[in-house]
């Protein structure tokens, strides 16, 4: 084939040389018969074309054509890139390329449901059209939804999921040179994995299934198959009834398991250095990623220690109790209190990420280790980004007898995870681990106010399609 060049790759040591790209439509702009200026867009990148009449390669008919080409259209375009005088602005590239050759791969209809400039227009630059009156659509969450593929062309949409597929990379990546081994298990299951009521139900041949809530029971059972150090990523399922910013029916999953050599803070420390690492590589390795996100959606970077604090549960009520804040000490912290939290730990520890270890036993799942010092609370923690949770892990029982009553102490059908308790019987490792939901790392590491904009097709309590 002939070689085609990315229009990212456009720069203006490239100045003479003929190339061929494809792009969408983005602008058109006729300015006479004979000339049109054109906006390509490929991902991120933009470049103008001028398509001017010439004795060779252009004629009148072209400019028709082209001018009449709907937004949005696949065009592929044979030019010479040009440097102009003066800078260009509203396009990513600062070269220009003149077209010779123009041809239409596939057209857009003509009334798109979105404009993907106004698309991706920030708040400030809709504040600024507002009082200019200059002509545009806000659009809103659901029209976005409702035209997704239209909705994801935009440069902050294209970034945002380059950036989940980085984390999603980092994760696999630092893992694997830690020793784990990337499993995948069931998603088809006879009983809940989390307990509560949140369970997708359906009939499987006849005996009643749901869809997997996590893969905790699978991933702990592969512990005591003998792996030592397990992770996954794969789909969750949650029939989440509350409809907010930060819950999905279906998310990504990134599960980590791990055998335990003395203390749970091991699988901490395994926390530590994964996000250390993955943030340290997203602000290195995804910047114009960042920048294109900062452009419609502008935050503050996130602020890390190299060593990721960790505070106790109770010192986290107690800082809650000094700033007027009274919770439960045995009761789970509502969204308030931790977004209040992580606002007196950022005061007073200059960081954004934090783990809060030590939880009541009462607020954590069947399979969660009491503290062998007391056993009103636990050995597990949740982790924070910006006062949000992203993580929840623990050390599990690994004790079957133990596992038993706290399972029936939770209310939880024993028959229906007779298998899960039975892997426990035959030498089962003491051991622990996590689970991150993707969609909302990717959502509070770029402080972005809603979990449907780092979900590609977003699944919630009133949403299926598309
Ligand atoms: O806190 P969760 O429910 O914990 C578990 O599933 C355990 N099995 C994890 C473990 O290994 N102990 O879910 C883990 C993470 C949460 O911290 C959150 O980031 C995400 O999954 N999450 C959701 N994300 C989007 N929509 C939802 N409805 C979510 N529910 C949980």
């Amino acid at each position: 084939g002939r070689e085609w060049t990315e229009i990212s790759a456009l720069e203006t040591q490239h100045s003479g040389q003929s190339v061929l790209i494809r792009g969408v439509a983005q602008t058109i702009r006729p300015v006479s018969k004979k000339m049109a200026f054109l906006v390509l867009r490929q991902y991120m990148s933009t470049v103008q074309c001028v398509l001017s009449v010439d004795k060779e390669s252009v004629s009148p008919q072209m400019v028709k054509f082209a001018t009449a080409l709907s937004k949005e259209s696949i065009v592929d375009i044979q030019g010479i890139v040009s440097v102009p005088k003066d800078p260009i602005k509203g396009t990513t590239q600062q070269v220009e390329v003149q077209i010779k050759k123009l041809y239409c791969v596939n057209r857009s209809v003509p009334n798109l449901p979105i404009n993907i400039e106004d698309a991706a227009r920030s708040e400030k630059e809709i504040e600024k059209a507002e009082q200019t009156g200059e002509q545009f659509v806000r659009v809103g969450q659901d029209t976005r939804l409702n035209y997704r593929v239209l909705d994801i062309r935009t440069p902050a949409n294209q970034a945002i999921f380059r950036i989940q597929c980085h984390v999603e990379d980092v994760f696999r990546r630092f893992l694997r040179s830690e020793g784990f081994v990337g499993i995948h298990t069931p998603k088809l299951i006879a009983g809940s994995s989390e307990g509560g009521a949140a369970v997708f139900k359906l009939d499987y041949k006849g005996q009643p299934a749901c869809l997997a809530q996590s893969p905790q029971l699978y991933k702990q059972m592969a512990i005591c198959g003998g792996f030592g150090r397990v992770f996954e990523v794969g789909s969750v399922f949650r029939a989440e009834d509350s409809y907010t910013h930060r819950h999905l029916c279906e998310f990504v999953g990134l599960d980590v398991e791990m055998e335990i050599k003395e203390h749970y803070f091991e699988v901490c420390d395994i926390v530590d250095h994964l996000f250390v690492a993955m943030f340290d590589d997203l602000n290195e390795n995804c910047k114009t990623e960042l920048d294109g996100i900062n452009k419609q959606y502008p935050f503050e970077p996130l602020k890390y220690l190299r060593k990721t604090l960790r505070l106790n549960f109770q010192e986290g009520i107690q800082m809650l109790k000094e700033a007027g804040v009274e919770v439960d000490p045995l009761g789970d912290l509502n969204t308030e209190a931790e977004r209040k939290l992580g606002r007196l730990v950022r005061e007073k520890y200059d960081t954004d990420f934090y783990i809060l270890c030590r939880y009541p036993l009462a607020v954590r799942p069947f399979y969660t280790m009491p503290c062998y010092d007391d056993p009103a609370y636990s050995n597990s923690f949740d982790v924070f980004i910006r006062g949000e949770e992203i993580i929840s892990g623990a050390q599990r029982v690994h004790l079957p007898e133990l596992l038993t009553t706290r399972a029936e102490a939770c209310g939880i059908e024993v028959k229906t995870i007779s298998s899960y308790i039975d892997s426990f019987r035959y030498g089962a490792p003491p051991h622990g681990g996590f689970g991150v939901g993707l969609e909302r790392v990717v959502m509070l590491f770029c402080a972005l106010n809603n979990i449907r904009k780092t979900s590609l097709f977003p699944r919630d309590p009133q949403r299926l399609v598309p």
